[in-house]
């Protein structure tokens, strides 16, 4: 495995492939990597011929109160996972070589980027969609892997593509969880033992969200009491925000239909956490 920290190089190294005719599938990532992005490497594996992980936490998608600072980092560790997992390419860049000073230019995808998470986080998908459109100029893949833990960031990406007409495939690759349902998170290290304990509440509320719609419940409503009333149950828990909406934009629906999911952000102490399922499959 390569690892470059300069976009020149990179472009040098990647023109090459390019030119040999190969698919390049690119994979981004903050780092801190659990099964839940080696599994997305894999999938990037399956569809290229060489596979690009970029590693970089990006600060324009966290607010100053947020955790840039104490973001987990470990680069020794995730080179050495992405290497063992066959990635071809590691990006590395520092915030130099990704933000000049005079930087002022942004991607914006207006409502999509303030429901949801959004609300709580005001500028953060601003800054993902300006990185991933950065990345995606840098590195030019055939192919883009994202994971659907991060549901409203895949759509926002997947309109993004559309919208701005880069000619990259997306795939979104399903949850990664722990044993206990939780859905795996670089920011699970924050919760402590108790938290930890009481965190895959979460799961089990989305899981009993998926029996009642089976069973034909189709009120949005009566499912979203459900959640509320399982994730209460964990005297830890402090819910920020329980939608059920719709995948294509994100608003909320008032009556189950394809192509429905619920999404939430909890806190347990001082870690934000977020989950998502699909209530029923789009047709
Ligand atoms: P990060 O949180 O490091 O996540 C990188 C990718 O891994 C994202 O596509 C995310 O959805 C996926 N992922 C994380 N946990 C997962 C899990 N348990 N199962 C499946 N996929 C999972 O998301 C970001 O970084 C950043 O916003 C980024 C897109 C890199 C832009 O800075």
């Amino acid at each position: 495995m390569k690892v470059f920290k300069q976009i020149k190089e990179l472009r040098i190294e990647l023109a090459h492939y390019r030119a040999a005719g190969k698919r390049i599938a690119l994979v981004p990532t903050m780092g801190y990597f659990h099964e839940g992005h080696l599994k997305l490497m894999d999938v990037a594996q399956e569809k290229s011929d060489i596979v690009v992980v970029s590693l970089y936490v990006n600060p324009t998608q966290f607010a100053p109160d947020e955790d840039l600072a104490k973001y987990p980092r470990d680069f020794g560790r995730d080179e050495h996972l992405a290497e063992e997992r066959g990635v071809d390419i590691l990006f590395y860049p520092d915030n130099r070589e990704m933000y000049s000073d005079s930087h002022v230019t942004y991607v914006i995808t207006e409502e999509l980027s303030r429901v949801l998470c959004g609300k709580a986080r005001p500028v953060h998908f601003r800054g993902v969609t300006t990185i991933v459109a950065k990345l995606f100029n840098i590195i030019q893949p055939d192919v883009a892997v994202f994971g659907r833990k991060d549901a409203q960031q895949a759509i926002i990406i997947r309109r993004m593509v559309e919208d701005l007409n880069f000619p990259i495939e997306i795939i979104v690759a399903p949850i990664v969880r722990e044993a206990d349902g939780l859905a795996m998170s670089s920011r699970n290290t924050y919760l402590n033992a108790e938290e930890r304990a009481q965190a895959p509440v979460i799961f089990q509320a989305l899981q009993e969200a998926v029996k009642l719609v089976k069973n034909g419940q189709t009120d949005a409503k009566i499912v979203h009491q459900k959640i509320r009333q399982k994730i209460e149950s964990a005297p830890l828990s402090d819910i920020e925000y329980i939608e059920i909406v719709s995948e294509r934009d994100l608003t909320p629906v008032d009556n189950i239909k394809p192509g429905t999911f619920a999404a939430v952000a909890v806190r347990f102490g001082k870690t934000r956490l977020i989950d998502n399922i699909v209530l029923r499959a789009t047709d």
